[in-house]
């Protein structure tokens, strides 16, 4: 049976004092939670006062995102040894709004260079994360022209195959994988739970047929697109969602604690 994590994705929202505000609620709401896994991803500049807020509850801190290089000249970039030295435990990396050029941000193509994430550049984030004990939460999902093409199942399998470049079992037992259809995220319109269960399942085995089927039937896959407190349960009881990304309701404790509490 493998262990429900619910985790939100505060994205660029909330100031220190109001997410430390959130943050506390959290605590107080879903702190002493013990048959999930809790996880909040703030902005990293708020990380510390959430950490402070959370201290002693069983809500995790996580990151949004990674640079691949342990330090050097990177203007604005965060290592993955920078975010294991304040103790955070895992970390999403793919997200369909750094990758940029899918969905909502379906840009102007002169705009792509600034968003300019590949599978390449993923699969790089991967490995320093991993290089650090940190856990990946891997995003892949189509646009909703890639689903009305029908290439829904050939494009999570190619970010997946890119994604896991070069990695095996050994590597990547921590690995968490999100189906997020970009066509959900952020816009109210969830997948449809048996769907959403397909190709949960689409993504274990396109990870059992890359790396083996031990490793794929202990990997949670997490369902992310407007996952809300009235379609959470649904989602979660389905046999290949092991839980869920969520990025606006996990912006307000009562609604992100009674999604918690569905898990
Ligand atoms: P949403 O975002 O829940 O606001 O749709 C999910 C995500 O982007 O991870």
């Amino acid at each position: 049976m493998r262990r429900k994590l619910v985790a939100g994705n505060w994205k660029m929202n909330l100031t220190k004092d109001a997410s430390a505000q959130v943050a506390a609620e959290l605590a107080k709401l879903v702190g002493d939670k013990k048959d999930a896994d809790i996880l909040v991803c703030p902005p990293y500049v708020n990380i510390p006062a959430v950490q402070e807020a959370l201290a002693g509850s069983n809500v995790e801190v996580g990151a949004q995102d990674v640079f691949w290089k342990d330090s050097g000249a990177f203007t604005g970039k965060v290592s993955a040894p920078m975010l294991k030295a304040l103790g955070l435990t895992y970390c999403i990396v793919g997200h369909s709004e750094t990758r940029g050029k899918f969905g909502k941000l379906e840009i102007e193509p002169e705009e792509v260079a600034q968003f300019n994430e590949t599978d390449h550049t993923i699969n790089m984030k991967i490995k320093a994360l991993l290089a650090h004990s940190i856990k990946p939460i891997l995003c892949c999902g189509e646009t909703l022209a890639e689903r009305e093409a029908g290439q829904t199942d050939a494009v999570i399998l190619g970010q997946i195959k890119g994604a896991l470049e070069g990695l095996g079992a050994a590597d990547l037992g921590e690995l968490v994988i999100a189906y997020e259809p970009v066509w959900a995220i952020g816009t109210g319109k969830t997948c449809d739970a048996e769907e959403a269960n397909r190709v949960c399942g689409v993504v274990r085995k396109a990870v059992a047929d890359l790396v083996g089927a031990d490793l794929a039937n202990a990997m949670r896959v997490l369902y992310g697109g407007s996952v809300n407190s009235g379609n959470s349960a649904a989602l979660f009881a389905m046999p290949e969602i092991d839980g869920g990304l969520v990025g606006g309701a996990s912006l307000k404790a009562d609604e992100f604690s009674k999604i918690v509490h569905s898990a």
